[in-house]
């Protein structure tokens, strides 16, 4: 879509062929923990440019130190909305559009001037997620982040792949804000999951893939896929070394047809090989259950022949009425009886995380189905006769919440931590929303129902 390099990468990055490595953190040797990265950039970068993360690179000299998956739990948080705009995270930024149509990322870059989009982005990718966020995580005795990143934002050249390196109509510039939020990771003792988050052609069609659609290409197409792990291979290669885990798809939806689930099995193999190839045995890499449950993946990727695997499990009970209709006591019950069988897959097949969760009961936060889309819950989405009632004091400012609804955000934010802390963690999403506090850690912690110090249990025996 831009005939013309963006500005903003001129600035930032220099972005021509030769000193586009400026955008890049390298490790020397093979990408492993324990080193320390260095940037490979030799020729002299933009000094006093805030957002050039190589320039600071060098600066600092902390060691990475690796994670000890399987000894101390991942206790993290998901920065959703950042990388890949969601309107219900953000939906001031869709709103200021003014322009009903544009539902996702892809027609936020479609939809409207390509400068317009690059300036409202580029504000977005500055002010989401700040240093002071990665404090305050960090404060909160969180040890993870999750950061979803979108194909798009990835700075793939003619020499990484075979396929096409345009993004069009997605609007490119991320990268450089992506390696200053690694090193404040660093910088502040917080490990990352780097997670590909939309792939193109769209691995799901939600509007979280980057593009809300109902014929989502992604599992049909062999260019898709076979972009989908040079872009993998990239993200390896150039900031493996500065990540804890590379995840190689976010929620592809193997329901979709008959033969996603063969290929989906294909695309993790390929994808583990494309990131061991890249950087060694470095990294740990997350695969997904695809929304088929844990036990069919059992046997898959296991050691000895694929090493350092881990299995991503997401855990929400609102995307349908019957899961609306449990009341507070059965939403947890059902995270206690979740608990055996996540243990069960990760003690004898490849450790485990719940890598998406929320203490969210209702679907009724603002555009969460969909930006212009109402909610199951009361009635203004697929179900007539508001069957739960209104959303009233379900979401929004947690000045509205009930004294008994924040008892039970407190026991289902216990419950889901003590299922993930059964199996190798969690990492809740998401870290701030702008409007919609039933699922921002942030507001959790200001408004009580979640503990400054994650070990705290009031319900220790919530599941007996
Ligand atoms: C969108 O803007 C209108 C007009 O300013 C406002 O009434 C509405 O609440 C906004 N919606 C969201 C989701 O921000
Ligand atoms: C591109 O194609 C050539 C020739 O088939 C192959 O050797 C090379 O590995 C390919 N490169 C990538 C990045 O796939
Ligand atoms: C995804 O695949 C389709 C069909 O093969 C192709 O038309 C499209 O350009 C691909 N998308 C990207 C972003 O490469
Ligand atoms: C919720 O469950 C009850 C039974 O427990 C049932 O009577 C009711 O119809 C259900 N409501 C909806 C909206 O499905």
């Amino acid at each position: 879509m831009f005939s013309a390099i963006p500005l903003s990468l001129l600035l930032f990055c220099h972005y021509n062929v030769q000193a586009a490595q400026q955008c890049r953190l390298q490790l020397n040797g093979n990408g492993g923990h324990g080193v320390t990265p260095t940037p490979s950039a030799t020729t002299s970068p933009s000094s006093g440019d805030p957002t050039s993360a190589a320039a600071s690179a060098s600066a600092s000299a902390t060691p990475f130190v690796p994670f000890q998956y399987g000894t101390t739990p991942v206790r993290g948080v998901n920065l959703g909305g950042w990388f890949v705009l969601e309107p219900w995270i953000t939906p001031s930024i869709f709103n200021n559009t003014g322009n009903d149509a544009i539902v996702d990322e892809y027609t936020f870059g479609q939809l409207q001037d390509p400068a317009t989009a690059l300036s409202v982005l580029q504000n977005h990718w500055a002010t989401w997620i700040t240093e002071d966020d990665f404090i305050a995580i960090a404060a909160a005795g969180l040890n993870h982040v999750r950061i979803p990143v979108g194909f798009w934002s990835v700075p793939l050249t003619a020499a990484d792949t075979n396929g096409s390196t345009s993004v069009a109509p997605y609007t490119s510039g991320a990268w450089p804000y992506l390696l200053k939020a690694l090193q404040w990771a660093k910088q502040h003792d917080i490990h990352v999951v780097l997670d590909l988050h939309g792939a193109p052609g769209s691995q799901n069609g939600f509007d979280n893939s980057g593009q809300r659609t109902s014929t989502p290409e992604w599992s049909s197409s062999p260019a898709n896929i076979s972009r989908t792990i040079d872009t993998l291979t990239f993200m390896a290669t150039n900031i493996g070394g500065m990540v804890d885990v590379v995840e190689l798809l976010n929620e592809p939806a193997t329901f979709l047809s008959s033969t996603y689930p063969a290929t989906l099995r294909q695309f993790w193999q390929d994808g583990y090989a494309a990131v061991r190839a890249a950087a060694g045995l470095g990294n740990q890499v997350m695969i997904g259950d695809g929304f088929e449950g844990v036990d069919s993946w059992t046997d898959f990727l296991t050691a000895p022949s694929a090493r350092n695997v881990l299995m991503d499990y997401h855990e929400y009970q609102i995307f349908s009425v019957p899961e609306l209709n449990r009341s507070f006591d059965e939403h947890i019950s059902f995270a206690c009886d979740s608990m055996a069988d996540l243990t069960n897959f990760a003690a004898k097949n490849i450790w485990t995380v719940v890598g998406e969760w929320s203490t969210a009961v209702t679907d009724c936060a603002t555009w969460l189905n969909g930006r212009g889309v109402g909610a199951r819950w009361d009635g203004t989405w697929f179900t007539p006769n508001t069957p739960f009632g209104s959303c009233d004091g379900w979401t929004g400012s947690y000045s509205t919440f009930s004294s008994a609804y924040k008892t039970f955000l407190r026991q289902y934010w216990e419950v889901q931590t003590m299922m993930g802390e059964n199996v190798q963690g969690w990492i809740y999403w998401a870290w701030k929303t702008e409007s919609a506090d039933d699922w921002s850690y942030q507001k959790g912690l200001e408004g009580g129902w979640i503990p400054q110090d994650p070990t705290d249990r009031l319900y220790p025996d919530i599941c007996s």
